[in-house]
């Protein structure tokens, strides 16, 4: 698990004025709107006797969270600025928790996990499709007993699809993958994927609108070019062009703990734009977790090896050795959290947390912080410092499949509605 990354964690719409506990990277935080509409995240553990703070209530000018143990006052900064006990003595400068910058983007609150100052920071992903108002979106959740790494790589697996989603999209008769490059900056990795399309067998109303298309078109089933990618640390794109409009999902797989993930989705498309095709499309998605769920839950390790010799590549899998390739990096710069350190089983007699910017911004409390910092993860592998090593079939020369760009580039440029208009907005349910 990676810090110094912002975390997609929540929908905005779910962040009010009551405070709400927010789980990633097996940290307990606390995220609340104040009275100008400002996001806050604090770190969920009371520096007086480690009282979850979002267990309490807002100020009254509901600019502060309150613990609801003895009343302590903190604002989105993490400083302490009320002792209801002690109301004529000074606050000490050490009356403070961890607080993490937020961010709003495309219906996400994205929270900051880490110490670095702003420049600094990764810039948050690109993805116009999320923007686009000729999408209807609709926003939900699936929650797994799988590492958000395995769950993140298997939304960007295209050699799946034919296997474990043979009935939605990919052919298990023809599940051959055409080559393909991908396209990397510092933070994401995308590429165009060639698939057969799935059969047609589809139950309900996709499948009816499905079949009807197709029919007009003829028999031809030609590959259709599937777009898939990530972006650092936790969003994954799937594009799926279907004959009657575009399918595209955007995953934020929250990291809960080392084996729990909560996967926030937005699916978008653009048929059957209705607010009654919603409860369908919802199911859907959810259809599709569970296929995937019945797969990740059983792989071993639950943790995502750092050698990438530790599981073997072969050409159809760049996306993921990118993905793992770029993760390494980041970890051989000490930005992986030893996750055995933050989470245990049962009670425990210390608590430590992600360091937040404060503790940089504010040398003289270097020491005084009550909390510790959690150790960074150093892989013990031959292949520390080397990003991991490399993969099977870039050693047999297949080539990396990597074309690396500097800047973050719009997420697919290519993404635009098909040159047919197949739109049927008007399409009502049978
Ligand atoms: S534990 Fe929070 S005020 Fe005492
Ligand atoms: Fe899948």
């Amino acid at each position: 698990m990676l810090k110094n990354m912002w975390y997609a964690c929540e929908f905005s719409k779910d962040i009010t004025t009551k405070p709400k506990q927010v789980h990633i990277l097996g940290q307990k935080l606390v995220m609340w709107r104040d009275s100008k509409g400002e996001v806050h995240c604090l770190s969920d553990l009371c520096v007086h006797r480690g009282g979850s703070l979002a267990g309490g209530w807002l100020s009254k000018d509901q600019d502060c969270v309150v613990c609801p143990y003895h009343g302590w006052e903190f604002q989105g900064d993490g400083a302490c600025v009320k002792i209801p006990a002690h109301p004529q003595r000074g606050i000490p400068k050490k009356a403070r928790v961890d607080s993490y910058p937020v961010r709003e983007k495309y219906g996400f609150v994205f929270v900051f996990m880490g110490d670095l100052p702003e420049e600094e920071r990764p810039p948050l992903p690109e993805i116009p499709e999320l923007d686009d108002p000729n999408l209807k979106k609709i926003y939900g959740e699936y929650n797994w007993p799988v590492n958000y790494e395995r769950a993140t790589e298997n939304a960007m697996d295209p050699s799946h699809a034919a296997f474990v989603h043979g009935n939605r999209f990919g052919d298990p008769d023809n599940p051959q993958v055409g080559d393909f490059d991908v396209t990397l900056t510092p933070w994401s990795g995308t590429a165009k994927i060639e698939l057969y399309p799935p059969p047609g067998n589809s139950k309900g109303l996709w499948g009816r609108l499905f079949r009807r298309t197709i029919k007009k078109s003829g028999d031809e089933r030609p590959m259709v070019e599937v777009r898939n990618g990530f972006f650092l640390p936790n969003i994954v794109l799937l594009y799926v062009p279907l004959p009657m409009g575009r399918m595209i999902l955007v995953d934020a797989n929250v990291p809960v703990g080392p084996n729990q993930t909560r996967s926030l989705y937005i699916a978008m498309r653009d048929f059957f734009k209705g607010d009654w095709a919603d409860k369908d499309a919802h199911k859907r998605v959810a259809y599709i977790f569970e296929q995937d769920d019945a797969v990740i839950s059983r792989q071993r390790p639950e943790l995502l090896p750092y050698d990438l010799s530790d599981e073997m590549h072969v050409r159809s899998d760049a996306l993921q050795v990118a993905y793992r390739r770029r993760r390494n990096e980041l970890i051989d710069m000490g930005w992986g959290i030893d996750v055995h350190q933050i989470v245990g089983d049962g009670p425990r007699d210390t608590a430590v947390v992600i360091p937040s910017p404060a503790r940089r911004e504010i040398p003289e409390l270097a020491r005084a912080w009550t909390h510790k910092e959690v150790s960074s993860w150093q892989a013990r592998s031959s292949n520390a410092g080397h990003a991991g090593g490399t993969s099977e079939y870039e050693e047999r020369g297949e080539g990396t499949a990597e074309r690396r760009i500097a800047n973050q580039p719009a997420a697919f440029e290519a993404v635009n509605a098909p040159e047919e208009d197949t739109q049927t907005d008007e399409e009502t349910p049978a």
